[in-house]
């Protein structure tokens, strides 16, 4: 039989990575939180049509990107591409648009891109979105706040890169200018180039080929045409990036894969990554609730990229795998007071681990799997203790002395025994770091 195997591109996240992954997430839904945003959730399928109205139909995205597929109802679905147009269609359909909101979700977006180093089939993102406000300060807002996160995160290699993109009309005019352009330079463009010419002709001032380098140089500029609306908007938030002494470049050449975008657009990037360079990446959609069959509603927002994000952050730490404390019945007879025992203990001290074992070894094996666990004590019933209403309490690391006590004992019992220092991180409640000490040891 061939063996099963994940889908390529689609990635496990292990133990103790998950925990990372955990710690992370908690970090970032924090600083969220700090900024007045709340979780939204959404499904991982939507209609079809939620993505094709939205994100664009000449986009890569919905070109040849989507997980699309008949359910049995004869429906067109599809795996969630990203965020964005998900998170529309939950707001419209559920009336939150009668005041501003500040949303964030997070988790599994689904991409059929060819996979390398960043790029990923399933890969994870934490999306922001804000609807109702039309000023600038909500723009610059968000910026400041992925800031924060870079903080927060232990990230400073980071740079952004900030553009806008006009109106729709504006985009309308420059997109004809820049069809015409490139069309005088047929003999230059590459075959990716060639079908965005015609398809999305902005894309082909995103190209990383350098051979079109100077070609997309000389091109014309968004910039050169834009309505004063958008520039005075533009000119806004950068008034509020500067006083705030956050650095950026102006790239008049960054305009985003999806079609939804008007005015203010960013990105977060990283040379570390190679090709896979943005973390970060969002910006002004004031067209798509309306687009999508709601008022004309102004938004803005952002996403990142988690496995980007974690394959920056410095100095990973060790996340503890190790058990705390671990429960042995000697024999089958003892078995049923030693989960009862564990329950016990698991009550008084809810933030360790305690392992109870369970299988069916003697006990010389079961105390190498206590000692392999990492545990700082083992809580062994034997014939002996169970007989008596007792258990023995054998301190694994360290030098703290063996005793028995009796079962209504043992938890006060073990308190000097497994003494620790723990920080609980706030939002999830994970055991984040603990640091040993048992009275004797080192
Ligand atoms: P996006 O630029 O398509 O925007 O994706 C945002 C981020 O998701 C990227 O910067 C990158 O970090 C990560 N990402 C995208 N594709 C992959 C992949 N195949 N593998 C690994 N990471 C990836 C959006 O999705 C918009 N919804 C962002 C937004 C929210 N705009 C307004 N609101």
């Amino acid at each position: 039989m061939t063996a099963l195997r994940a889908i390529r591109g689609m990635n496990d996240i292990l133990p103790p990575d998950a925990g990372w992954w955990r710690e992370i997430e908690s970090r970032i839904t924090r600083v969220l939180a700090n900024y007045g945003y709340q979780e939204i959730r959404l499904p991982i399928v939507e209609s079809t049509q939620v993505f094709s109205r939205s994100i664009g139909d000449t986009t890569d995205i919905v070109q040849k990107e989507m997980y699309t597929f008949t359910d049995r109802n004869g429906d067109s679905l599809t795996l969630r591409p990203e965020g964005t147009a998900s998170c529309v269609r939950a707001v419209l359909e559920n009336g939150l648009l009668q005041t501003p909101q500040r949303l964030f979700y997070m988790g599994p977006m689904f991409r059929h891109e060819r996979p390398q180093k960043g790029r990923y089939r399933q890969f994870h993102q934490v999306g922001v979105e804000a609807f109702g406000m039309d000023g600038p300060d909500i723009d610059a807002e968000m910026i400041l706040m992925t800031s924060q996160l870079w903080k927060a995160l232990g990230l400073n290699q980071l740079r952004l890169e900030i553009n806008t993109l006009g109106t729709p009309a504006v985009r309308a005019q420059y997109r004809d200018r820049l069809v015409e352009y490139f069309s005088d330079h047929l003999d230059q463009l590459d075959p990716d180039s060639l079908s965005r010419l015609t398809r999305n002709p902005m894309r082909i001032l995103d190209s990383k080929n350098p051979a079109l380098k100077a070609l997309i140089t000389n091109a014309p500029r968004l910039v050169d045409s834009l309505d004063d609306e958008s520039t005075a908007h533009f000119l806004s938030v950068r008034a509020v990036l500067d006083a705030a002494q956050i650095s950026y470049r102006v790239n008049p050449h960054l305009v985003r894969g999806l079609d939804y975008y008007s005015k203010t657009v960013f990105e977060w990037i990283t040379d570390e990554l190679g090709a896979q360079g943005t973390v970060c990446a969002g910006g002004r959609y004031d067209g798509l609730v309306e687009q999508m069959g709601g008022r004309p509603t102004p938004a803005v927002g952002f996403a990142m990229g988690i496995e980007r994000l974690i394959e920056l952050i410095p100095g990973r730490p060790e996340v503890r795998t190790d058990a705390d404390l671990y429960v042995i019945g000697a024999t089958v007879s003892e078995k049923p007071t030693a989960l009862a025992a564990a329950e016990t203990l698991r009550t008084a001290y809810p933030d360790l681990r305690t392992l109870c074992h369970c299988g069916a070894e003697g006990l010389k094996s079961q105390m190498k799997r206590a000692d392999r666990s990492g545990a700082l004590v083992a809580i062994i019933i034997g014939a002996d203790e169970y007989a008596a209403g007792e258990v023995t309490l054998k301190p694994l690391r360290g030098q703290g002395e063996q005793c028995r006590v009796t079962r209504e004992k043992m938890a006060s019992a073990l308190g000097p025994l497994v003494e620790r220092t723990q920080e609980i991180s706030p939002l999830t409640g994970v055991l984040a770091q603990s640091i040993r000490s048992i009275p004797g040891g080192n």
